[in-house]
C-alpha cells in the first residue's frame, strides 16, 4: 500500500476525528494529493518522470562538503538567484525576478495561496498534472478544464481563448508545457498570446519539462527585448514589461536529477514574485537543496547530456513500439504514453514484478487505460522493452 507522511493509516474520516477542530471548509471537502511514491528505491523508476541515474558527480561532491556544523544553520541565499539568471542567460533578468521554493509543487501552492480566493475561477486543460485541482480547492476556485483535442491530445487554444474572454476574468490560467501527461507542446508565442489577451490573469506557465523539447516562453521574451549595450537589469520588468501578469515555473527535479532535494523557481516580474513570496517562511528552502542548486546550475553540461540521452532513448523506444504496432502517444517530455492490450493493471502490475515501476493512467480523462512510461536511458528503456514485450507477447 501506498503510504504518504500524512496518511500512514489512510485518510482520517469524520467519525475517527472526533471532536477535533475542524479546518476551513474548503479544506474538509478536499481530497489530499497522495503519489505511490514509497518502496520505489531498487526498481527501475520510470513512474514519476525522474531523473533516472542521478545528479552530477559535483552535486554530490558539494552536499560531501558541507561541513556538520552548517546543518545548524539557516540557510543562505546569497547568490543563488544570480546563477539562475546566470543560467538563463541573464538578459531582461535580475535576481527579483526569481523566486525559491521547495520545487515546483510549493511554488503552485504559493501561487494559489497568494492569489486565489473562493469562487475564483482556474482556467486549465484536461488532463493534466495532478497538483493542481488540489492547489485551486483548497482555496476555493472553480476549476475549468478545458480537454485537450482527440485524437491527438493537440493543445485546446481556441477554446481556452474562448473561455479566457467569457465571464468574469479568470483568476488563474495554467498551463504545462510540455503538458504531463499528453505531451502536448503549445508554442511560446501563442502563451505570450494568451497572457497579452488577458492581463487580469495570472498566467502560470509550468515548463518543468521544456528541456526536453525546448519550448519556453524564457528566450522569447528576451529576444523580444530592445537591444541596448548593456542587457542585464537592475530594477523594473525586463524581460516581463509586455507580461507582467506571466509567471514562469522551472525545477531541478527532472533534468537535474535533484527530486528528492526539492528545489525548483518561479520566474517572472518581480513585483508577482514578491508577492508569492509573502506567503512562505523565510527558512522554506533548505540549506541541502542550495547547495545542491548551486553545483547543478554551475554543471549544465550535465544536464544537456542527460537530456540528450533521455532523446536518443526516446527514439529507440518509438522505434520499437512502432514497428510492433503498439499504440502508443510521445511528444513532449521524458515520458510517453501506450496502451496495453491486455488489462492495463495487469500490465502495470506484472512490469512492477518484473522490477519496473509505470504510472496507470486510470480514470484520467481520455487517457483511462493508459501506462505512463517515463524515458531513462537507452540500456534502461531495453530493460523496459523486454520486459514489457514478453508481457504482451509481443514478436
Ligand atoms: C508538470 C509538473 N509540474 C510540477 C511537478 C512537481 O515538480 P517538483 O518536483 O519541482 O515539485 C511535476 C512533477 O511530476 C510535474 O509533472
Amino acid at each position: 500500500m501506498a503510504l504518504d507522511r500524512f496518511h500512514a493509516q489512510g485518510p482520517v474520516t469524520a467519525s475517527a476525528g472526533g471532536s477535533a477542530p475542524r479546518a476551513r471548509p474548503e479544506v474538509e471537502a478536499l481530497v489530499a494529493y497522495s503519489a505511490p511514491l514509497e518502496g520505489r528505491r531498487g526498481l527501475l523508476r520510470l513512474d514519476f518522470n525522474e531523473n533516472t541515474v542521478g545528479p552530477s558527480p559535483l552535486v554530490v561532491e558539494a552536499i560531501r562538503a558541507i561541513p556538520a556544523d552548517h546543518y545548524a544553520i539557516y540557510p543562505e541565499y546569497d547568490g543563488l538567484r544570480e546563477a539562475v539568471v546566470a543560467s538563463l542567460g541573464g538578459t531582461g533578468l535580475s535576481p527579483g525576478h526569481i523566486g525559491l521554493f521547495n520545487g515546483v509543487d510549493d511554488a503552485l501552492h504559493a501561487i494559489f495561496h497568494a492569489f486565489a480566493a473562493p469562487g475564483d475561477r482556474l482556467l486549465t486543460t484536461s488532463p493534466t498534472f495532478g497538483y493542481y485541482t488540489p492547489c485551486a480547492r483548497m482555496q476555493g476556485m472553480t476549476i475549468e478544464a478545458i480537454p485537450y483535442r482527440s485524437p491527438d491530445f493537440a493543445f485546446p487554444f481556441n477554446e481556452i481563448r474562448a473561455a479566457l474572454d467569457a465571464g468574469p476574468p479568470a483568476r488563474i490560467l495554467l498551463v504545462c508545457n510540455p503538458n504531463n501527461p499528453t505531451g502536448t507542446r503549445l508554442a511560446p508565442e501563442r502563451i505570450l498570446e494568451l497572457a497579452a489577451a488577458a492581463p487580469t490573469t495570472l498566467v502560470v506557465v509550468d515548463e518543468l519539462y521544456e528541456a526536453f523539447s525546448g519550448d519556453s516562453v524564457l528566450p522569447l521574451l528576451q529576444q523580444r527585448l530592445p537591444q541596448t549595450p548593456s542587457t542585464a537589469v537592475t530594477s523594473g520588468d525586463g524581460a516581463f514589461a509586455a507580461v507582467p501578469n506571466l509567471l514562469v515555473l522551472r525545477s531541478l527535479a527532472k533534468t537535474a536529477g535533484l527530486a528528492g532535494l526539492r528545489i525548483g523557481f518561479a520566474i517572472g516580474a518581480p513585483a508577482l514574485v514578491e508577492r508569492v513570496g509573502r506567503v512562505c517562511g523565510p527558512y522554506d528552502v533548505n540549506s541541502f537543496a542550495v547547495t545542491a542548486a548551486h553545483a547543478a546550475l554551475a554543471d549544465q553540461a550535465y544536464v544537456d547530456g542527460y537530456v540528450a540521452e533521455v532523446r536518443r532513448a526516446r527514439d529507440w523506444l518509438l522505434e520499437r513500439l512502432r514497428a510492433a504496432g503498439v499504440r502508443h502517444h510521445a511528444d513532449g517530455g521524458n515520458y510517453l504514453l501506450l496502451w496495453p492490450q491486455g488489462p492495463t493493471a495487469e500490465v502495470e502490475a506484472r512490469l512492477r514484478q518484473a522490477g519496473i515501476l509505470v504510472r496507470s493512467m486510470a480514470g484520467k480523462p481520455l487517457i483511462d487505460g493508459a501506462l505512463r512510461v517515463s524515458i531513462g536511458t537507452t540500456p534502461q528503456m531495453e530493460c523496459f522493452w523486454q520486459a514489457y514485450r514478453a508481457i504482451e507477447q509481443l514478436s
